[in-house]
Formats: structure tokens, sequence, C-alpha cells
């Protein structure tokens, strides 16, 4: 068996996801690809709206259909059944089949920005979490409930055989979103899906979730799927780094390489929009204008509205392709493309 292989956890390419609405189509996501590997961490940035969430939900299968549709691309997972390598195509299951439900938790685990829309008020943290590991695995409510007393110690909740039976609103806001990790990952995914898990969470309690992800990652070799609109949470997490901008991703590469050599106009932007502290003052430069609505995409670059750089005739004009320009640092800009004019 290749060993490439075996380390690879979930494959997209050329994925699109549209939502057709009355106004016109939402190119949501238009032609996105990356892979993530074992023990590794892909970020994916961007200011809101520009197709994070939907890139993520589409992998679950949870975009709402109608008005969405995935309209073209594939999704690999990559799954060992049986010490076997086996590949399954995302796309082609059905949504709501026994399939795609067995993915959904057992291989991939989520984790969302709001812990209340993981769990259920109406019920203990136990009795939702003892259920996900029920629906998986063939195991009996008594060990299902050492499992869930057990992660949740290694999530890091004080006296978890008590806090078991606790209802989600007696939780701090920290301690959800550690049981709802807990809940994620008490199948032993391959892949997590983190969506702005610390975007609700003051930055100490922040701070502590991130060194609990990686701690978790490096332990269970998970591959993590990190969305955020923070910098600093992605410069922590992450190995790579996609930078996406309406429903397509205009950078990727290496975490250190975006960090040090940002190419495009639209990565340059945001990182000079992040608050830098000079003596006692912020600094803060936005980024002009406003991510326009994804039913109407700018022609030719769809950032050349908002960039400085962009050269008339050309960047309204002509749609650049994502380049390689060296190390796996890519990026969508016909700066660095060589245009016959
Ligand atoms: N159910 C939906 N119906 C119509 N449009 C949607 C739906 N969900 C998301 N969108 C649109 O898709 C685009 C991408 O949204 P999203 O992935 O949530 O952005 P992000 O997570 O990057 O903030 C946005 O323009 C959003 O309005
Ligand atoms: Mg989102």
């Amino acid at each position: 068996m290749n060993l490439e292989l075996t380390e690879r956890v979930i494959e997209v390419s050329n994925l699109k996801t549209y939502f057709y609405l009355d106004i016109g189509i939402v190119k949501a996501v238009d032609g996105v690809d990356f892979s993530v590997d074992r023990g590794k961490t892909l970020g994916i940035i961007g200011e809101s709206g520009c197709g994070k969430s939907v890139t993520v939900h589409t992998i679950m299968r949870l975009i709402q259909s109608p008005p969405g549709k995935i309209v073209d691309g594939s999704i690999k997972l990559y799954r060992l059944k049986n010490n076997e390598l086996e590949i399954v195509e995302i796309t082609k299951l059905d949504p709501k089949g026994k399939e795609m439900r067995d993915i959904r938790g057992k291989e991939i685990g989520m984790v969302f920005q709001e812990p209340m829309t993981a769990f259920s008020p109406m019920y203990t943290i136990g009795d939702q979490i003892i259920e996900a590991i029920l629906t998986h695995e063939n195991i009996d409510k008594k060990e299902a409930r050492e499992r869930a007393i057990e992660f949740l110690r290694r999530v890091g909740i004080p006296r978890p055989e008590r806090t078991i039976d606790t209802y989600p609103f007696q939780l701090s806001g920290g301690m959800r979103q550690r049981a709802m990790i807990a809940m994620a990952l008490s199948c032993y995914p391959r892949l997590l899906i983190a969506d702005e898990p610390t975007t609700a969470v003051d930055v100490t309690v922040q701070a502590q979730i991130l060194d609990l992800l990686q701690e978790l990652q490096e332990d269970m070799k998970l591959a993590i799927i990190f969305i955020t609109h923070n910098l600093a949470v992605v410069s922590e997490i992450a190995d790579d780094i996609a930078v996406m901008y309406l429903g397509k991703i205009v950078e990727f590469g290496k975490k250190e390489e975006i960090f040090s050599h940002p190419l495009h106009p639209y990565t340059v932007a945001l990182f000079r929009s992040i608050p830098k502290v000079e003596g006692k003052l912020e600094r803060l430069v936005p980024i002009y204008g406003n991510v326009p609505s994804s039913y109407q995409i700018p022609e030719g670059c769809s950032f050349h509205p908002r960039c400085e750089n962009a050269i008339r005739g050309i960047c309204n004009v002509t749609s650049p392709d994502l380049i390689d320009v060296g190390n796996g640092h890519k990026v969508r800009c016909l700066i660095y493309q060589k245009v016959e004019v």
C-alpha cells in the first residue's frame, strides 16, 4: 500500500456548490481544491461570506437542497475499513442515507462556533455524547458512558463523572465548547472540522481551546480543517493556509510562507487589517470596500474592484488561474501570471 495515500484523509477537487435563488445563482463555492493529511491542519481564512462554511457543510453534506446543489467536483474521503484503505466519494452519497450518517460523527467530527447548535438544551451533555457513541459503535450503554467520561476528562472538564449529568446551560461557554469537542471526537474520527470554534469565547478561553485541540490532534493524529477569520488563531494552529475570496481559493501555501510572503493583494490587505499594537496605539486598516454579493460576482478577477493593484483592461476582464509560484505556494492573481495582452 502506498504510504503517502494512507496518510491522506480528504481530497477536495474543483468543488462547486451553488444556491439557486429567485434573485440569481449564488456561487458560494466555485472551484475549490485542497487536501489534508493525518496530523495536519488546514486553516481556511477570509472575510465573512466568502464560502468557508459552505465548503465544509458540503463535505458534511449538510447543504439544504434545494436551493443548494453540488454542481461539480469531488470530495474523496480516505478511510480505513478492516485495515484496508477505502476511498469514498462523498458527493455521490445520499445526504440522508446510512453511509453519510455513518461518516458524520464517525469519520468526520465537527465543532461549531456556538455549542448550543450541537447540543439540545433538553438533554444532559452525557445523554447526548452517549447517544452519539451508540449511533456509531457496537458497544453497550455502560461502556459508552465510560468512554464519554473519559473524553470529558481528556478535554479538561473537571469532575467529569459528575459533569456528564449536567445540562448544557449549566456549563460556562468555554466548558460547553470543550464538551462539544469531546462529543465530536468520541468516535475517533480521522478528520475534525472546526468552523470558527473560538469566535464566541474570550481570548483566554480561546488560547486554552487551541492548546487543547493541538494536544488532541497529536494524540489522535487528527487531520483538522480549521476555519477562522482570526489571523492570530490561524498562525498558531495551521500547517497550510487557504485564503478564500468569493467562493475561490485566492492563495494557498505553507503557513510560514503565507505569513512571510503574502502575495495576493487580498491576503496582503487581510494582514494589514489586523490590529497592530504600536506603542499604545492600535492601528487598523480596513480593506477598502465590502465583499460583494455572491450572486453578483464581478467580472474578471472578482477582487479587482477592491484591489489597489488592479490594472484596468486586464483585471476587470480576465479571470486569473491559481498559479504555483514554487514550493506549493499558489496565488490567483494576474500580476503573477504571464498574460498575453
Ligand atoms: N442556504 C443558503 N441559501 C442561499 N445562500 C447561502 C446559503 N448559505 C450560504 N449562502 C451564501 O453563500 C455565501 C457563502 O457563505 P458562507 O460559506 O456561510 O460564508 P463564510 O462562512 O465564509 O462567512 C454567502 O454569500 C451566503 O450568503
Ligand atoms: Mg461561516
